[in-house]
Formats: C-alpha cells, sequence, structure tokens
C-alpha cells in the first residue's frame, strides 16, 4: 500500500501550525476523533486542503447543512480567490499527473464543479436518464447479481479466509452501474483498476489512467451513436430539454466518469464499512437478522455512522458571508465535514452509538452522508438500494458469517476525505 508520506502532497503537512492539512495523520488515523475535536473548537474552523489551499472545515451538522444549500457558496473553482487564476486542485491535478492543458475540461466540468443555471440544465437532463423507476426495475437484477457474486465467494477463500472487498464489494456495484450505463463486460476490469489509480494519494503513478478512460468513453459514445440501445448512456445521447438542448460530447464524457467512477468507489466502500459495523456490533446485527424489515433504516443508519465519504468538493463564496461567528471573505474555500457533522452530538443523541432502529427525525434521511442541496447524491437511491441488498443477502447466504481479525487489526486506507478498510478479511461459516 502507498504511504501517506510518499505523496507528493505530504509537503504541505504541518507548514501552517494551527491549520490542520487534511493530510495530518491524526484526521487520517482517526477522523472521528480529528474532526469531532476541530467541531468543539467551533463550527467554522481554518484549515489546509491537500494541495496547501487554505479552507474552512464547517464542523456541525446545522452549519454544514446550511452551507449545502446556500446559494452564496459556488461550486466552480471560478469563484476561488484570483477568479480562476489561482491553482485549484484541478490546476495541481494537471500538474502532478503531467496532463495536456486539454483535458482541464474534463476534469474542471464535472457536474460536482458546476453552479446553476449550468449546473440545473446538466442535471435535468440526467435525471431524465437516471429516473427514480429506472432505480425501482432494477432491483431484481442487483439481487441476481448479488446471489451470483455470493455463491461464487468460497472459491476465493484462502484457509477458509475470503476477503469481502475484492470478491463481493467492488464486483457487486460495479457490475451494477457498469451494466446500467451500458459499459461492456469485457471493460469492466479496466474500468476497476482506473478507480483505483484516481483514488490514490498517487495519481501521478498512472499518467495513463485518464487519457484512456476519456479515450475510451469518446468510443463508447460514438459506437452507441451509431446504434441506441436502452441502456443510460443511449438515453443520455436521447435526451434533450424543452428547448431542445442536448448535452454535448464533453458533458456526456465527464458525466459518465463521475457516474461510474462515484457509482462503484463509494458505494463499495459504504458496503464494506457497513459488514465490518454490524459484524462488530453483535447485538446490531442479531437485531438485524431477526427484523429483515429493519434493513432500510438500518442503511440510513450505518450511512450515518460509517459513510464512506468524509468531507465534500470545495466551495467558494461568491460574497463575505458571516457564518459561526467567522467572517468567510469572498473566494476563500470551505468543505462540510460529513464526519464531523453526522456525529455531531448537537443533533445526534449519543452519535457514536450504532443504533439501527435510531429514528430519523421527522425525514427520511436525517444525516448529510449523502450531502444536502442542489448537489444532493444523484445515485442516493441506486446506493441505499445495493447496499441493502448487499447486507440482506450476505446473511442470507452466509448467516454465520464472522471477522476473520480482530477488530484491531482491520486496516484503513490512509486517503484523507474518505473511510476505506485495506480488506475485510472473512469467514464465511
Ligand atoms: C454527489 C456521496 C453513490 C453519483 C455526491 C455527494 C456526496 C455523495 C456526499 C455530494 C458531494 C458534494 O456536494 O460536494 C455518495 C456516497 C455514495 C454515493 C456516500 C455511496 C454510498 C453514488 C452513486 C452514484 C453517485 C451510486 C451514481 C450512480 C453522484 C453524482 C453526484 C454525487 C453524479 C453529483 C451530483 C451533483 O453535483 O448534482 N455523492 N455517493 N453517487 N453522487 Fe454520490
Amino acid at each position: 500500500m502507498t504511504e501517506l508520506s510518499d505523496s507528493p502532497f505530504s509537503e504541505f503537512v504541518g507548514k501552517h501550525p494551527g491549520e490542520p492539512n487534511v493530510m495530518e495523520p491524526g484526521l487520517i488515523s482517526d477522523p472521528f476523533a480529528g474532526y469531532g475535536a476541530l467541531r468543539e473548537q467551533g463550527p467554522v474552523v481554518r484549515g489546509r486542503f491537500v494541495d496547501d489551499t487554505p479552507v474552512w472545515f464547517i464542523t456541525r451538522f446545522e452549519e454544514a447543512r446550511e452551507v449545502l444549500r446556500d446559494q452564496r457558496f459556488a461550486n466552480s473553482p471560478a469563484h476561488s480567490a484570483g477568479g480562476g487564476n489561482a491553482d485549484t486542485p484541478v490546476d495541481r491535478l494537471l500538474e502532478i499527473m503531467g496532463l495536456p492543458e486539454h483535458y482541464r475540461v474534463y476534469l474542471s466540468g464535472t457536474i460536482l464543479n458546476m453552479d446553476a443555471p449550468d449546473h440545473t440544465r446538466i442535471r435535468r437532463l440526467v435525471s431524465r436518464a437516471f429516473t427514480a423507476r429506472k432505480i425501482t426495475d432494477l432491483r431484481p437484477r442487483v439481487a441476481d447479481i448479488a446471489d451470483d457474486v455470493l455463491r461464487r465467494l468460497p472459491e476465493h477463500a484462502v484457509d477458509g479466509v475470503v476477503d469481502l472487498i475484492p470478491h463481493f464489494a467492488y464486483p457487486l456495484p460495479i457490475t451494477v452501474i457498469c451494466e446500467l450505463v451500458g459499459i461492456p463486460e469485457a471493460d469492466r476490469p479496466k474500468w476497476r483498476e482506473w478507480g483505483t489509480h484516481l483514488v490514490s494519494t498517487r495519481p501521478e503513478l498512472h499518467p495513463e489512467t485518464f487519457p484512456e478512460m476519456i479515450d475510451h468513453i469518446h468510443a463508447l459514445i460514438r459506437e452507441r451513436r451509431a446504434a441506441l440501445t436502452d441502456d443510460l448512456l443511449s438515453e443520455l445521447i436521447r435526451v434533450h430539454d424543452d428547448d431542445g438542448s442536448r448535452l454535448s460530447d464533453v458533458e456526456m464524457v465527464t458525466l459518465v466518469l463521475t457516474l461510474v467512477l462515484a457509482g462503484h468507489e463509494t458505494t463499495a466502500h459504504l458496503i464494506t464499512n457497513g459488514v465490518a459495523a454490524l459484524l462488530t456490533h453483535p447485538d446490531q446485527l442479531q437485531l438485524l437478522k431477526s427484523e429483515p424489515e429493519l434493513l432500510p433504516r438500518a442503511v440510513h443508519e450505518l450511512m450515518r455512522w460509517c459513510g464512506p465519504v468524509h468531507l465534500t468538493q470545495l466551495r467558494y463564496a461568491t460574497e463575505d458571508v458571516e457564518l459561526g461567528g467567522v467572517r468567510i471573505k469572498k473566494g476563500e474555500a470551505v468543505t462540510p465535514v460529513l464526519v464531523s457533522a453526522n456525529h455531531d452530538p448537537r443533533h445526534f443523541a449519543d452519535p457514536a452509538r450504532l443504533d439501527l432502529t435510531r429514528q430519523p427525525a421527522g425525514r427520511a434521511e436525517n444525516h448529510v452522508g449523502f450531502g444536502h442541496g442542489m448537489h444532493y447524491c444523484l445515485g442516493a437511491s441506486l446506493a441505499r438500494q445495493e447496499a441493502e441488498v448487499a447486507f440482506g443477502k450476505l446473511l442470507a447466504h452466509y448467516p454465520d458469517v464472522s471477522l476473520a481479525v480482530a477488530p484491531e487489526d482491520l486496516r484503513r486506507v490512509p486517503l484523507p476525505g474518505s473511510w476505506r478498510l485495506a480488506s475485510l478479511p472473512l469467514r464465511l461459516s
């Protein structure tokens, strides 16, 4: 595994005393305690992003939600101090990976970097292709894929132990999202590899990854244009607004890239974190086994308790904003810290306790693990459905499944902004 100290970003750690960098060992090794301590310092705390960008951490639940729905914060780096001429994380990534300038548009043009009205237009178009109906209709297929992968799980056991991550947690969501989008089976292992290269602290080690992905999607779009089917890619080609506006090729490429990467990397780690949480909380596991109808609520609680995404995309203040007793100046960056918001004792009673019966207060979803506001996760219902199927089917196939190592020996991937286990060794019976 790559170590943080090898990362080209590690030079920034500790450079500004009193302004913790997201790569700080304390924030990486125990984000619950690390960001929890910042949350108790205040709702808006000064820190640094991986590339040394000054950032305000929004640490508490109410303030995090406020920022996520406040139109005075924009996602486009054009609003960063310096009006887009300053170094942004995208500039840094281009530089580190040694990518030619024309790739900038794919990196900076994702839906997560957009503001209204562009964001509204793209989100409306993609929502026409990615409908709730499509997700619901998919459920039996998700269950079939899970059955299939789970049946083959024992084939991967070594001395009776199998790692859930490569043999179930990844194959399920990657198969689902690739089938949905229309990525041929033969290309799926490549996507798995590309995902791992990009979501790493050493993206510069694989400079070929990004150009390969872009070329691959362009080729796929050309192919599909020639013969439309009923997959999401065909739907994205077909959809248009009432005024006839369509998605451009570049928009489609960045969308497919975001959907496939966001659609499997995160879900795989929700499945892994969730299974680890259940196996280390035998009373909760027992409860779920005896009351399987708790599954949807259990998934909400597991998302709150051990959701895989800890930090959102950076936002930039488009004017001076007073928040939590702090003046955030125009152009300054903020990031709502989902992990500390979801464990904020001001909002959740006894937040460290995993309680699958926890009643969401008034809303179906009472956490910010999928974000909030206009960039709320587009795939949240798909991810929840996959997690429900994954937990339900794993326990149905292997009711006696248990951890093959002591809980304290579970190792995490040392990445800022996310919670990922390096492996999840299990005994199936
Ligand atoms: C946005 C988390 C699964 C596609 C987001 C955001 C979060 C998130 C926190 C908002 C980020 C921000 O505001 O800065 C997760 C988690 C998942 C998951 C924890 C799994 C457990 C998925 C899936 C898909 C997906 C399965 C697609 C199939 C997207 C897209 C956006 C997004 C396209 C951007 C939406 C926009 O900008 O309007 N996700 N996600 N996600 N997610 Fe997910």
